[in-house]
């Protein structure tokens, strides 16, 4: 494969940007939103991850974070983790933009100050009313009672399933961006000084429908100029137009592969 971005890579300079979406996590068991596997109890996760649904049944919304964090906890990252983990330690410049909330990408190795989880951190527990947030791998069933925390032990099944707030006694909810509400303002930002520091040589988009305006956006202006756009997904997406490489495969196949061909596309660098 002669890569495009390979003159770049000879240049000893490779910026990258790799987006990744719910498909690159369905290899290590975790359903992707979108999917017929996406669906719990048959509800519709799009129902489910809302404002709304948490102000009309809370606890219905917790029982799936619950689920979803116990199914995160028993996975393990899979090959594509991996390979976007060592492209992460080997380019010059990298930044992942995942919509994950999962911490798969995490326990394959990419440091936190090259990952912008823009969707959130599903371990992560926060108020839904002020500011209190327990970053502490909430991951358990019930909210840990130690520390602070300890004020939100539970006392009864119903503090157990709903936790509250020790700050301001209103309902603790997962630390997740909903349907309808705004991304992470810090967590964009991040995202913009990097694609203000200059173009990529290599953007990367794998395993998402790109529904979002912002992921075709961000993906589009990193690889302007002369930047490499490779899609990985097994269906079309409306990013697939624009792709300068498409991969209709699955990103544990694919990704291992395209991070070795960069890799052994001449830089002494990679
Ligand atoms: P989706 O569930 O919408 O899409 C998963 C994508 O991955 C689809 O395009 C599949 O074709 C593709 N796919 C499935 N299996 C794959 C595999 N093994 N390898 C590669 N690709 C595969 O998930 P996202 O696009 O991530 O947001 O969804 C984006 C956001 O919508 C989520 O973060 C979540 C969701 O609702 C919020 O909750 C705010």
């Amino acid at each position: 494969m002669i890569w495009k971005s390979a003159l770049l890579l000879n240049l000893y300079f490779v910026r990258v940007l790799v987006l990744t979406g719910a498909g690159v996590s369905a290899e290590s068991g975790i359903p992707t939103f979108r999917g017929k596997d996406g669906y719990w109890r048959n509800l519709d996760p799009a129902k489910l991850a809302t404002p709304d649904a948490f102000a009309r049944d809370p606890q219905l919304v917790w029982d799936w974070y619950r689920e979803r964090r116990r199914r995160i906890r028993n996975a393990q990252p899979n090959a594509a983790h991996e390979a976007i983990a060592r492209l992460a330690h080997h380019a010059d410049e990298f930044l992942l933009v995942t919509q994950n909330v999962d911490d798969l990408h995490a326990r394959a190795g990419i440091p936190a100050e090259k990952t912008v989880q823009i969707h959130g951190d599903i371990f992560a527990t926060r108020c839904s009313r002020c500011d209190f947030l327990d970053a502490d791998r909430g991951g358990s069933p019930e909210p840990p009672a130690r520390g602070r925390l300890r004020s939100i032990a539970p006392t009864s099944k119903s503090d157990v399933e709903v936790p509250r707030c020790p700050t301001c006694n209103a309902l603790m909810r997962p630390g997740v961006v909903w349907f309808g509400e705004q991304l992470p303002g810090n967590e964009v930002q991040r995202v913009e000084n990097y694609l203000d520091n200059g173009a990529c040589d290599v953007v990367i988009v794998a395993g998402t429908t790109a529904t979002f305006g912002y992921i075709l956006d961000w993906a589009l202006r990193a690889s302007r100029g002369d930047g490499e756009l490779i899609e990985v997904n097994p269906q079309e997406t409306p990013l697939s137009r624009f792709a300068t490489r498409l991969v209709r495969e699955s990103a544990a196949i694919a990704v291992p592969r395209i991070v070795d061909e960069l890799m052994d596309s001449g830089s002494s660098k990679l």
